[in-house]
Formats: C-alpha cells, sequence, structure tokens
C-alpha cells in the first residue's frame, strides 16, 4: 500500500532513486512561455531543482511536499534561506530572493486556487490507481481554468510494481479529459540499458501538455 508513512520511509532510508540531479530537459524544451509572476503549482515536488529553474525564469512557484526531510534538504542543497510559517496542518516556506514557496504537508490538504500553471513530473505517476482520480481531480481544482503547464507520464511493460506506476495513454486522457495533449514519447529502455536491465522493453515517457 502507498500511504503517507510509504514516502515519508522512503525520504528517512534515502531511497529517492527519483530524485533528478539537474533540471530535467524535457521541462528546458516544452514548458510554454507565460508571462512573468505567472503562478505555478508543483505538486508532490521532493527537492526538485526543476522549481528553482521556474523561479529563475519569473514565474511564482509554489511546491507542496509532504516529506519535512525532502524540504530540508532541498533548501539546505540549494543554501537558501527561508521563513516558515503555519497555515493550518500545512507549513509554507518562503525563500528568499526568489519568489519561491514550498508548503509541506499532505497534498490533499492544500486548497489554494487559481494556479496559472501546473508541472507535474513523477506525481501523478506516483500515485496508485486507487487515488490516482482524486489526485488529478485535486490539482484541476487548483488550476484556473486558463491554466497551462506540462505532465510527464510512464507506460511500461513488465511486472514492475509502482512507484512509479505505468499510467496507459487513454488512462491519461481519461483522467485529465480535454485538458491534455500529448506533444511527444520517448522509450527510454531503448537509449537506456538500466530498463532493459529491470526487464523492460519498453518504457516509455511522454510529455503532456497542460492546457486550457
Ligand atoms: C516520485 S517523487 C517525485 C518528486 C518530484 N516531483 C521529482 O520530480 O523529483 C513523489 C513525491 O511525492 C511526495 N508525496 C507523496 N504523497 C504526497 C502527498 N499526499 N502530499 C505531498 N507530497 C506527497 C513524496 O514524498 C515524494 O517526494
Amino acid at each position: 500500500m502507498i500511504t503517507n508513512e510509504f514516502w515519508l520511509d522512503r525520504w528517512k532510508t534515502g531511497r529517492i532513486g527519483f530524485h533528478q540531479e539537474g533540471v530535467n530537459p524535457k521541462l528546458i524544451e516544452f514548458w510554454p512561455d507565460l508571462p512573468k509572476g505567472s503562478r505555478v503549482l508543483v505538486p508532490l515536488c521532493g527537492k526538485s531543482n526543476d522549481m528553482i529553474w521556474l523561479a529563475e525564469q519569473g514565474y511564482d512557484v509554489t511546491g507542496v511536499e509532504l516529506s519535512s526531510l525532502a524540504v530540508i534538504q532541498f533548501l539546505g542543497d540549494n543554501d537558501i534561506s527561508y521563513n516558515t510559517h503555519l497555515e493550518g496542518t500545512l507549513k509554507v516556506h518562503t525563500v528568499d530572493g526568489l519568489s519561491l514557496r514550498i508548503v509541506e504537508g499532505d497534498y490533499f490538504q492544500f486548497t489554494e486556487t487559481e494556479f496559472d500553471a501546473c508541472y507535474d513530473r513523477a506525481a501523478m505517476v506516483a500515485m496508485p490507481n486507487s487515488k490516482r482520480t482524486e489526485y488529478v481531480t485535486h490539482t484541476l481544482a487548483r488550476l484556473s481554468s486558463s491554466a497551462c503547464g506540462l505532465l510527464i507520464s510512464l507506460q511500461y511493460d513488465g511486472d514492475q510494481q509502482g512507484p512509479p506506476f505505468s499510467v496507459a495513454e487513454n488512462s491519461v486522457i481519461s483522467l485529465w479529459g480535454s485538458r491534455v495533449q500529448k506533444i511527444t514519447a520517448e522509450n527510454l529502455a531503448l537509449t537506456n540499458p538500466q530498463y532493459k536491465e529491470q526487464g523492460h522493453n519498453t518504457f516509455e515517457e511522454s510529455v503532456w501538455r497542460i492546457q486550457p
């Protein structure tokens, strides 16, 4: 069962193979050109450096993350000074010198709305099937009707149990409806031997535009 405790334990024991040291190349290639100051939501943000990149583009970035360890590591690794205040059950860490906040707590308790954009990398695919509809519904409810952004999904063969979970193209479409359109897909198993070694012939990463 993928519970909040599961994720807290992953961080406690350092099993965070999902974390990428650099900025995701797909983010740089496909992020839409939005007005400076646009409010960008990064659900289930981990300690992703993608948030720094987005903030450096001039956006007002909000990441939401359950694990205090992830938050501490993100702030520490990037040598960031910040202020913290409480909003109900959530701890809000506001970064000095960059338009960036990390909200620490359960994403499903985070109820701000009217975000102009969303960046989902390894968030929807971190959710088990039983919570995925709730995750997408909750995310769409956070966005304005004109919001855009990027979603990166995975679809793979073999017996691997997630996370990350394999989410088929038709499931992505049925979850997000007309709010998403596929931009590109790459079978990572063709270029990266790691996936073949894990028993996959297909390990497809798809990039979707989130659109009004
Ligand atoms: C697979 S990781 C992806 C992290 C990040 N998006 C990245 O690209 O590195 C999923 C993250 O979601 C966090 N998470 C899981 N359930 C959550 C919840 N209910 N609320 C907030 N964060 C959650 C986990 O702690 C973990 O850091």
